[in-house]
């Protein structure tokens, strides 16, 4: 597939470059075409590489990844464009976090509101999916690095697009049975409240390569 990956950190560079190794043509965007990072990201990463800004990057994709700061991710999607954005399927994997006041910081969720929720409403002809916001950029990408049976969670109200990202996500090396998907869009607003406890659980463990598993 052709795919958008909107975003120039961490994320964004695990993400843009395990999609270009598990065969698919990437675009990278960032606030302007040329983007330093973009631009070392794309040269490195092969002729399935590419970069540009939001916008192009955007058009390009039949899917697109938000992997941008969540506090700033409706303004990017807006740079990217609402036309390039329909009937698309857009994976949002940002958190909405307020590191302003320092540690630990709040997850802004306006009325209650998760961030995914606030683009789909930003971008009702988009197809919104939140899925692995959970974990840290390596295990989103990597998840055989971890022992063991471990869950990515997936949230979102159109079951065709939850089927795409599941497609990926196997592409990754997820199992059919990690993909555990919790239900409609409302259930992002869990997803993104299980941020503080991550980052206790990563101080505690002294290291992000861990995940959580869902046992019955
Ligand atoms: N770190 C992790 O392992 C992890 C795990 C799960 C989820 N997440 C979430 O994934 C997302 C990406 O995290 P990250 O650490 O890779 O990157 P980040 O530093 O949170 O975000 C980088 C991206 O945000 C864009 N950006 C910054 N200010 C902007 C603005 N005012 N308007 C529009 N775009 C703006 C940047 O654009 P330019 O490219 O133009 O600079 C860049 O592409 C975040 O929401 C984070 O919470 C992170």
């Amino acid at each position: 597939m052709r795919i958008a990956v909107l975003g120039t950190g961490g994320v964004g560079h695990a993400l843009a470059s395990r999609l270009v190794e598990t065969g698919h043509e990437v675009r990278m965007g960032s606030r302007s075409a040329g983007n330093e990072k973009a631009v070392a990201w794309a040269d490195a990463a092969g002729d399935a590489a590419s970069e540009g800004s939001f916008r192009d990057a955007a058009a390009f994709g039949e899917v697109v990844v938000n992997a941008t700061g969540g506090l700033v991710s409706v303004e990017a999607l807006t740079a990217a464009g609402a036309d390039h954005l329909a009937g698309k399927v857009l994976v949002d994997v940002a958190n909405p976090l307020d590191f302003s006041h320092g540690f630990p910081p709040t997850v802004v969720q306006p009325e209650g509101r998760s961030l995914a929720e606030s683009i789909q409403a930003a971008f009702p002809e988009a197809r919104v999916v939140k899925a692995l916001n959970t974990m840290n950029a390596d295990v989103m990408v990597h998840p055989r690095s971890l022992s063991g049976s471990h869950a990515v969670l997936i949230a979102g109200d159109d079951s065709e697009a939850k089927s795409v990202v599941a497609v990926l996500l196997r592409g990754f090396g997820w199992t059919a049975e990690e993909v555990l998907d919790v239900g409609e869009l409302h259930a992002s607003r869990g997803l993104e409240l299980y941020l503080p406890l991550w980052l206790n659980l990563m101080a505690s463990l002294g290291s992000p390569a861990f995940n959580i598993a869902v046992v019955r």
